[in-house]
């Protein structure tokens, strides 16, 4: 898809879900380039509509915009839950399973979301598969060993390459941790292979985020399309 067509359409996702976030609400905040809009349409509204809501986020980065705006943004740990948590993916097929961490906030983004009430994404129409894995799936590991834990994912054919910054250095999440990113080409058995990667010493958490997601708005030609999970209870 064009560039250019492509912001456009995660503009209006973004957009279009921050008419989701009422007064009073504690918000998730995602990470991304799509996110990025729907934190610039909440700023907007905080400051022309008076909007306000309470705000956590899955990267420093979003924080940072998000104070940019005078959007107020607590520690995860000073809320009890989040009411809903809007983030973009990278992936999403048509049974609600998704990738996500192309920005290397996977691990936040895993936390936040579980502990959120009603969990949505959103992303442009070239983000929807028929199948998952042409996308490589981030994995985050800690930095001790990860040579270790590289070769025993080589071993199993997951053809895994360590992320790395332009200075040629490992890139390091918030957490300060490596992502190592699997190229797989499409994940048949997602739920299997989840379970082995996060039964492998040394990996923190991996970007498959498997039925969690509640809505998806996707940013199409026209209207944002609104998926709703029927797995969910929404
Ligand atoms: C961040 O780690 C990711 O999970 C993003 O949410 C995902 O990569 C989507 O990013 P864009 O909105 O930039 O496509």
């Amino acid at each position: 898809m064009d560039q250019t067509l492509q912001n456009k359409l995660k503009k209006e996702a973004g957009i279009k879900a921050a008419q989701l976030v009422k007064d009073g609400m504690v918000v998730g905040l995602g990470t991304g380039s799509t996110v990025r809009y729907l934190v610039d349409e909440l700023g907007r509204r905080v400051q022309e509509e008076g909007l306000k809501f309470t705000g956590t986020t899955t990267s420093r980065r979003t924080a940072k915009q998000a104070e940019g705006y005078g959007i107020k943004i607590v520690d995860i740990d000073d809320v009890d839950h989040m009411d809903i948590t809007i983030d973009g993916a990278d992936e999403v097929d048509k049974n609600f399973n998704g990738i996500k961490g192309g920005g290397a906030a996977l691990l936040w983004e895993k936390i936040v979301a579980i502990n959120s009430n009603y969990y949505v994404w959103i992303v442009d129409s070239s983000k929807r598969v028929d199948t998952i894995g042409k996308f490589p799936l981030p994995v985050e590991v800690i930095p001790f060993g990860a040579g270790h834990v590289i070769k025993r994912m080589e071993k199993k054919g997951y053809k895994p390459v360590l992320r790395l910054g332009e200075d040629g250095k490992p890139i390091r999440t918030d957490e300060n941790n490596y992502i190592i990113d699997l190229h797989l080409g499409r994940i048949d058995h997602p739920q299997e292979l989840g379970e082995d990667l996060i039964n492998m010493v040394g990996v923190v958490e991996h970007g498959l985020f498997l039925n969690m997601v509640d809505e998806v708005i996707v940013g199409n030609e026209g209207e944002p399309l609104i998926l709703k999970n029927p797995n969910k209870n929404n």
